[in-house]
């Protein structure tokens, strides 16, 4: 589905190929996966293959907890959380799903028709639990807690423990401390890095942290210390946890040990609602979720697309939700607009690389509208990265293969500057070009009147004589191009900082003379101006995206 160029990891090693345990990656069932019958509860069913019990189980619908498993990481099968019974030439012998292959004919028990498993889930659970602090109601991780859920999944309502055994672990030595109650306590506030605080007390050593630094970020950062019951998550001597992806630690740790200092104690999560979409400042268009509650953005986070992102997003594209507010533009008359765009002369139409499909589709109606003096343009100053592998293609121009689709140039910006004495009239929506190059932009002062249409008070704002306040992508729903030929859709979250701001797109045809204000009509003028579009209808488009063929930026 995308240029697997992006991602090395996007052919994964085969479970089992080899067997040396700790750092093969998962086999994820897949479209092309063979079909075999296994025997699961005493009932034959149809699971993929090609991939391990746990994920094959999934398929048929049957979930089996698990801490350490985390399909993107190597299996290092550390927890035992994820028991099942597996009949083998000696009898029924409890085996972890996450690292067993599956087998044509393998027979399985899962709790449904086995009380060892269900009994032996417990007993893991309780154990792990066993030196964890009574941290819950102060825990960030309370509400989307692992630990939480299979203790609630394994039925266990009611601890056993007696409160003078246990909290026995203490992690690194030189964080211990003796609380206000006498007690000895592991180290608690532990800063890791910049963007990263550790509870040593809350870990369960899955070891997630550490396969994610190693594995994926590349940049082993994080490491087990010490042995048994005494190994605790530490950077190494002197060294902090400082990555562009460390934040991503956050989202896979299964329990409340590792917290985002920008995150922790903001907002206890059940109150956040969400909001899916694509984070518009990369071409790869990193699939986000928006959390928001009252109105207020509180967090982005990872949305997982296999063809995309996987659960992966960059520190950059996740913190630059807490510029989304600052300062904007407010909502005011489009008369303004109206009355600078009947200046005599040629009108240069700039668009920006966080246009939508919807926004270009209006901009081509606005150009007709204004009949042969207008002319398009599109583009970027901004450069062009390699891509890192994970989120990012490195092309801050989010939808220039939508440019592509919709016949919208893409890089055309140099024309322009070189032109710019032949334009009376400047349009640019949501391109900031001074703010991008202020001196290959400075030539574009040459254009006498000069329009923005734009979410923020940006630089290209404060040249204009005109500026009309849009929703920022956050605030919007629409469709863009990923650079693979996904065609991904927005979804507009509540958090707009003035409900009278309306998208570009409804801008655009109101100053076209046919104002469109939903975004299933906006959608259909795209469609008419792509082909490729004909057939999808806005409502068909998937969260994880639909193929174009044929289309790349
Ligand atoms: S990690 Fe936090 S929420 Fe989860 S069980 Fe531990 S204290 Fe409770
Ligand atoms: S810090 Fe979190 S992710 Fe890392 S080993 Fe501990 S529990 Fe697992
Ligand atoms: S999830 Fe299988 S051993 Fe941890």
């Amino acid at each position: 589905m995308r240029n697997p160029a992006l991602n090395p990891q996007s052919v994964p090693e085969p479970i089992g190929k080899n067997m040396s345990n700790y750092y093969n990656m998962p086999k994820l069932p897949s479209a092309k996966s063979p079909m075999v019958t296994i025997k699961v509860d005493g009932k034959d069913m149809q699971v993929p293959g090609d991939t391990n019990l746990l994920e094959a189980l999934q398929t048929v619908g049957i979930e089996t907890p698990h801490v350490c498993y985390h399909p993107y990481l190597p299996v290092s099968g550390n927890c035992r959380q994820c028991l099942v019974e597996q009949e083998g030439p000696r009898g029924r012998a409890l085996v972890i799903s996450c690292y067993t292959p599956v087998a044509p004919g393998m027979v399985v028990y899962t709790p449904a028709s086995s009380a060892r498993v269900k009994n032996a889930r417990r007993a893991v659970s309780e154990f792990m639990l066993v030196n964890h602090p009574l941290d819950c109601p102060i825990c960030d991780k309370a509400g989307e807690c692992t630990l939480q859920e299979n203790y609630i999944e394994a039925g266990q309502d009611e601890s056993r423990l007696n409160g003078d055994v246990g909290r026995n672990f203490h992690g690194n030595p030189a964080h211990q401390f003796v609380d206000s109650k006498g007690q000895l306590r592991g180290g608690k506030r532990v800063d890791l890095g910049p963007r990263i605080v550790l509870d040593e007390e809350r870990c369960v050593q899955c070891d997630r942290c550490v396969r994610f630094m190693r594995s994926i970020a590349k940049s082993e950062q994080l490491q087990l210390a010490s042995r048994g019951d005494r190994t605790f998550i530490t950077t190494f001597p002197g060294e902090k946890l400082d990555h562009e992806y460390d934040l991503c630690v956050t989202d896979l740790c299964p329990t409340g040990a590792l917290t985002a200092k920008y995150f922790r104690f903001q907002k206890r999560v059940w109150f956040l609602s969400r909001t899916p979409t694509v984070s518009m400042d990369d071409s790869l268009g990193a699939n986000i979720w928006l959390d928001h509650a009252d109105g207020f953005l509180w967090r982005v986070m990872p949305r997982c697309n296999p063809d995309v992102n996987r659960t992966w997003i960059s520190n950059t594209s996740r913190l630059a939700f807490l510029e989304f507010s600052k300062n904007r533009l407010p909502a005011s008359p489009l008369d303004a607009v109206r009355e600078a765009l009947k200046a005599p002369g040629k009108v240069a139409l700039v668009a920006g690389g966080e246009c939508t499909l919807e926004d270009l589709a209006a901009l081509k109606l606005l150009k007709k509208s204004l009949g042969d003096r207008a002319e398009l343009f599109g583009g970027t100053f901004k450069k062009i990265f390699p891509a890192d592998g994970l989120s990012k293609s490195g092309d801050p121009m989010a939808d220039r293969a939508g440019f592509k689709l919709m016949n919208v140039p893409d890089d055309n910006l140099g024309d322009l500057v070189k032109r710019a004495s032949e334009f009376a009239v400047l349009v640019t929506v949501n391109a900031d070009l001074f703010g991008e190059d202020a001196s290959k932009a400075s030539s574009l002062e040459k254009i006498a009147t000069r329009i923005a249409l734009a979410a923020f008070n940006t630089e290209t704002v404060k040249k204009s004589q005109v500026a009309f306040g849009v929703n920022h992508w956050s605030e919007v729903a629409g469709t863009m191009v990923n650079c693979g030929g996904l065609l991904q859709k927005l979804s507009a979250a509540p958090t707009a900082p003035d409900a009278a701001l309306v998208p570009a797109y409804s801008a655009l045809t109101a100053l076209a003379g046919n104002e469109v204000t939903e975004v299933s009509a906006a959608y259909k003028l795209a469609q008419g101006e792509a082909p490729a579009l004909a057939d999808v209808s806005f409502e068909s488009i998937r969260s994880t995206g639909f193929m174009l063929d044929g289309v790349k930026a």
